[in-house]
């Protein structure tokens, strides 16, 4: 290939550089697309994108091109929306047309077969959606036996901790384990102890879905469809080492689902499955009451409860140690509210309004899902005056949302205070903190992902001070940039306070 173009004339080669060029651009004018900037041949804007910081690129366009712009990455267009209006006209009052994934393509094929909750659109999604809402509000969230089995682990977790004896001691994998088993007990009805080998050899094979991803992300700037892909030789994307990976979770989960059909009782339904499978007694097999659907839904909660939940956790640490003032102000509300002698509840909540101001800030200045997860529109749609069709990607821009300057003063500034009105009660601006994306989409792990957050933080504040390794150097706040923003390694210190 490269040889043929070195023996054309350069002429010629000059004028195929510049139709395509002409033709990408023509793309963004001919369907009245949103504006950006214009690529190169084939891969359109795919270098720029993958050229750096992103939300300091998207703030760049943002400020160039306005609250809609667009990017070409190969074939596909990614329509980019950002600050909190835009995002609330598209997401909340468009919900009818924003509330869509992309069309298939060869990686959600290959894994999910766009079923569960994360991928699917449409009337199966919905469907899916609702009855896990409901299945989860009756066995699980909002569940007393939630909260006793939460605070298990927190219990797990304070113990590790505490074997740190005051000295400097990175998290490691220890909140991710603890964020699982918790989702173990909502989908299997029981946990696990840590070191059992079913369990870590679920754990690993989710952790590995999540870098399989990452890597085989890459493609889904070909085609939708699986054509391409039969045509490329060795699997460089990864998707098949994904897929196969996939399939191996889809199976282990499967394992799950045969046990619980063999010891079934309509009168006892002890867990997640057991509610799908009621479900399917009472109303039939439909498309979306049936295995493959339910294997599909438990690893939606595994891969996108771990990872968010516990880096939350870690991110909050790292801003207690770097913020002690904030730290004194929270023992203080947890020994007036709760004391020393018995464990944080759910019912403390209410009366722990610093708490509350705290998570928020760090929901915030977390951003842990920076740019959300992809949408799609259910058909072409005229928003803010340009056209956004079908087949493009959509990015619900929520960094932008969470330092949107019109809502936030100061906005790189982490302040829990922004959000406590004179009269000393929430001031109602917690409501305008995207962290869990927005509309029908919004996470729906967002209740359980708030109480795990709640139990593990005060629980922690109630037993250890945290301190920095080194006072005269705090650890850096800048996030390792990913689908999903971790904060970089750090130590530090737990010194035992009760
Ligand atoms: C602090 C923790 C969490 C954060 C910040 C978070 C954030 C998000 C975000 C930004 C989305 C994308 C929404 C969209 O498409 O616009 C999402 C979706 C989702 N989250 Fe969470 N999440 C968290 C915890 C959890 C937990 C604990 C679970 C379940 C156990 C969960 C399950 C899901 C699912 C299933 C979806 C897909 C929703 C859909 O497509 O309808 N998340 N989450």
């Amino acid at each position: 290939m490269l040889d043929a173009l070195l023996s054309m004339d350069p002429l010629t080669v000059v004028l195929g550089i510049l139709s395509v060029l002409f033709l990408l651009k023509l793309m963004h004018v001919s369907d009245n697309g949103p504006p950006g900037p214009t690529g190169y041949p084939l891969v359109g804007n795919f270098p720029l994108l993958m050229s750096g910081n992103r939300p300091k690129l998207f703030d760049q366009l943002r400020r160039k091109y306005g609250d809609v712009f667009s990017l070409q990455l190969g074939s596909r267009r990614m329509v980019v929306i950002n600050g909190y209006e835009a995002l609330k006209e598209a997401f909340v009052k468009q919900a009818d047309v924003f509330s869509e994934r992309p069309p298939a393509d060869y990686i959600s094929i290959r894994s999910s077969n766009c079923k569960g909750i994360v991928r699917s659109s449409g009337e199966f999604w919905k469907n899916t959606r609702t009855f896990s809402m409901r299945a989860l509000r009756e066995f699980g969230f909002g569940k007393r036996s939630l909260e006793t089995n939460i605070l298990e682990e927190v219990s797990v977790f304070l113990e590790v901790i505490g074997k740190s004896n005051g000295d400097a001691f990175s998290l490691g994998t220890i909140a991710q384990i603890s964020v699982s088993n918790i989702i173990c007990s909502i989908s299997f009805g029981e946990t696990y102890t840590h070191d059992d080998q079913n369990f870590k050899k679920l754990m690993m094979m989710i952790d590995n879905h999540v870098k399989l991803l990452s890597k085989a992300a890459i493609s889904i700037v070909l085609p939708s469809g699986q054509i391409p892909y039969r045509y490329i030789p060795g699997d460089v994307t990864g998707v098949e080492a994904m897929g196969t990976n996939y399939g191996n979770i889809k199976r282990f989960l499967q394992e799950q689902i045969d046990k619980h059909r063999a010891s079934f009782q309509k009168e006892n339904v002890r867990d997640l499955i057991d509610a799908f499978i009621l479900e399917e007694m009472t109303r039939g097999k439909t498309d979306y009451l049936e295995d493959e659907n339910l294997a599909i839904v438990l690893s939606n909660l595994f891969v996108a409860g771990t990872e968010t939940t516990s880096t939350t956790i870690k991110w909050a640490i790292l801003y207690l140690i770097s913020n002690p003032h904030v730290q004194t102000k929270l023992r203080n509300e947890i020994n007036d509210v709760i004391g020393l002698s018995r464990a944080p509840s759910m019912t403390d909540k209410p009366a722990m309004t610093y708490m509350d101001a705290f998570m928020h800030e760090t929901f915030r200045m977390g951003n842990l899902v920076p740019f959300s997860l992809l949408h799609g529109v259910k058909k072409d749609v005229t928003f803010k005056g340009y056209t956004i069709r079908r087949e493009d990607l959509v990015v619900p821009n929520l960094d932008s949302g969470l330092f949107d300057e019109s809502l936030f003063e100061d906005p790189r500034t982490f302040n829990p205070d922004r959000f406590i009105g004179e009269d000393g009660k929430l001031n109602g601006k917690e409501h305008t903190v995207l962290a869990f994306s927005l509309g029908r989409r919004v996470c729906f792990g967002e209740s359980l992902a708030r109480m795990e957050v709640f139990l593990f933080l005060t629980s922690l504040l109630q037993r250890f001070k945290l301190l920095p390794e080194d006072d005269d150097s705090l650890p850096s706040l800048e996030p390792i940039a990913g689908v999903v923003n971790h904060p970089q390694q750090f130590r530090f210190k737990a010194i035992k306070v009760n």
